[in-house]
C-alpha cells in the first residue's frame, strides 16, 4: 500500500500526491493546488503544528513516554531534576551530570531581593498566587540581560537553569505572601522537591517527611510535559517570535491557568465539595449529561483511555493518605469514577479519568489550599516548556502565523458619527 495520499481539487481537476509520513502529511501541498487554498482547523484538532522528538503520547492506548521512557518507569525510578535533564538534554544523565545539573540547578534557586520585597509586595493582599506566578515569571526576565541571548546556547542553557531552580522559590513566595508569612529561604542542601515543600511550610522546627518528598517528586515527574497541550503551544507561539524565555514561560502559564487546562485540578476539590457526599453522585452524574456542567478532572483532547499519569497518581495518593490520613473526597471521588466509567454518556464519549482528577486530593492532603494547585503544576511543567522553547529555536522554527477564514463585513463605507 503506497504511503501517499492524492488530494483533487474539483473545482480544477487539479490532483497533487504527498508522502505519509508517521501518520501525518505536510498540508503545505494544498497550496500546490491552489496557493490561496487553506485548511481550517480552529482547535488544532487534526493538524500537528510541529515536529517534536521530545514526548511521545498515545491517546488511544493511553501510552506516555518521555524521550522514549515510560512514564510508568520514570515515576517509579527517577527524580524530578533527573527527568528534567532528560527533557532538555534528550538523555539520562550519567553520574558526573547529574550531580554537576543538580549543583547547577541549586546553585540559582534564589531570587533578587527586588521581586520579594518590591514586586510581591505590590499585590493585593489576597492576589490569587497563580495570578502571581505568572507576572512574577514574565517579571524575572527583567533582572538578566542574556535573557534576550536567545540565540546563544550558552545563555539559553543560563535561563534554563534560573527558570527551573526559581520557579519552586517564585511558587513559595506567592503562596507565603498570599497568607501573609514571612519568606523562608532556600536551603540548597535538600532536594529540589524537599526544599519546595520547606519553602512553603517551615515554621519553627518544621522537618520534611521523606514520604511526602517523594509523593511532591513523583507529581512534578508526572507533570513535566505532555507535548503539544494549550500551555506548551502558547510557549512555542510566543518563542517562535524570539521573545525572551520568561516572557514566553508566563504565557504559558497562563495558559495554563484555565480551568479547562492545568486550572482543572482546582475545579475538581471545587465540584466534589459542591458534591459534598457518596449519596449525591448520580444525582450530580445525571445533571453533567444534561449538560449542566462538566465532570471535572474527566475527559481529554488526546486521550480516550485512562490517562496513564491517573493510575499512577491514584496510587500515589494511597501513599500519601497513609501519612496524612484520608481525604474526606476520596470516597465521593472513587464513586464518580464508578459511576462516570459505566455510564453510556462517558463511555460513548470515551472520557476517562486525567492527571487532574486525583493530583488534587494528594495537593489537598498535602495541605495546599487550592488557589496553589495550578501552580503545582506549573512548576514541574517549566522544565518541559523550556525544552520546547529550546528544541524549536535549535530547530529555527519560523515565527508562529496562522492564517484565518474570514467572516466579517464586506468593504463598506465609513459612516459619520453623527448619521449612525
Ligand atoms: N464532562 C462531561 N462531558 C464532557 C466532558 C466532561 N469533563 N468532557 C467532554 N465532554 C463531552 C462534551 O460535552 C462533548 O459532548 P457532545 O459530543 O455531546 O457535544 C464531548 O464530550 C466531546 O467534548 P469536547 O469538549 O469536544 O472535547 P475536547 O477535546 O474539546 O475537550 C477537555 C477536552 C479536556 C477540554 C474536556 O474533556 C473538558 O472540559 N474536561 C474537563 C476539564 C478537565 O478535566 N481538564 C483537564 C484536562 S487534562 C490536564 C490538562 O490538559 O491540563
Amino acid at each position: 500500500m503506497p504511503e501517499t495520499i492524492t488530494i483533487t481539487d474539483d473545482r480544477t481537476g487539479k490532483t497533487v500526491t504527498v508522502p505519509i509520513e508517521g501518520g501525518v502529511f505536510p498540508s503545505s501541498a494544498l497550496r500546490e493546488l491552489d496557493p490561496s487554498l487553506y485548511m481550517y482547523d480552529p482547535a488544532y484538532m487534526s493538524t500537528a503544528a510541529t515536529q517534536s522528538a521530545i514526548t511521545y503520547l498515545d491517546g488511544t492506548n493511553g501510552v506516555l513516554r518521555y524521550r522514549g521512557y515510560p512514564i510508568e518507569q520514570l515515576a517509579e525510578k527517577s527524580t524530578y531534576l533527573e527527568v528534567a535533564y532528560l527533557l532538555m538534554n534528550g538523555e539520562l544523565p550519567n553520574e558526573t551530570e547529574l550531580v554537576q545539573w543538580k549543583h547547577d540547578v541549586t546553585h540559582h534557586t534564589f531570587i533578587h531581593e527586588n521581586m520579594r520585597k518590591k514586586f510581591a509586595e505590590g499585590f493585593h493582599y489576597d492576589a490569587h498566587p497563580m495570578g502571581m506566578f505568572v507576572s512574577a515569571v514574565a517579571a524575572l526576565g527583567t533582572f538578566y540581560d542574556g535573557a534576550k541571548e536567545i540565540e546563544d546556547p550558552e545563555e539559553r542553557n543560563h535561563q534554563v537553569l534560573r527558570l527551573i531552580a526559581k520557579a519552586p522559590t517564585i511558587a513559595a513566595m506567592c503562596y507565603r505572601f498570599s497568607v501573609g508569612l514571612p519568606f523562608n529561604m532556600p536551603d540548597n542542601d535538600l532536594s529540589y522537591s524537599a526544599n519546595f515543600l520547606n519553602m512553603m511550610w517551615k515554621i519553627g522546627d518544621y522537618e520534611v517527611d521523606p514520604r511526602l518528598e517523594r509523593a511532591m517528586d513523583i507529581l512534578f515527574i508526572l507533570h513535566a510535559d505532555h507535548e503539544q497541550n494549550c500551555g506548551t503551544t502558547a510557549m512555542r507561539v510566543i518563542g517562535s517570535s524570539h521573545a525572551d524565555p520568561y516572557s514566553a514561560a508566563a504565557g504559558a502559564a497562563s495558559a495554563l491557568y484555565g480551568p479547562r487546562h492545568g486550572g482543572a485540578n482546582e475545579a475538581v476539590i471545587r465540584m466534589l465539595n459542591d458534591i459534598g457526599t457518596v449519596d449525591n453522585v448520580p444525582a450530580f452524574v445525571e445533571s453533567v449529561k444534561k449538560g449542566e456542567g462538566r465532570l471535572m478532572g474527566f475527559g481529554h483532547r488526546v486521550y480516550k483511555n485512562y490517562d496513564p499519569r491517573a493510575t499512577i497518581i491514584k496510587e500515589a495518593a494511597y501513599d500519601v493518605f497513609d501519612v496524612t490520613g484520608k481525604s474526606p473526597l476520596l470516597d465521593v471521588a472513587l464513586k464518580l469514577e464508578e459511576v462516570a466509567l459505566s455510564d453510556e454518556y462517558f463511555i460513548e464519549r470515551k472520557l476517562y479519568p486525567n492527571v487532574d482528577f486525583y493530583s488534587g486530593l494528594i495537593y489537598q492532603a498535602l495541605k495546599f489550599p487550592t488557589e496553589m494547585f495550578t501552580v503545582l503544576f506549573a512548576i514541574p511543567r517549566m522544565s518541559g516548556w523550556l525544552a520546547h522553547w529550546d528544541e524549536l529555536l535549535v530547530e529555527g522554527q519560523k515565527i508562529s502565523r496562522p492564517r484565518q477564514w474570514y467572516t466579517g463585513a464586506d468593504e463598506r463605507n465609513y459612516v459619520d458619527l453623527a448619521d449612525r
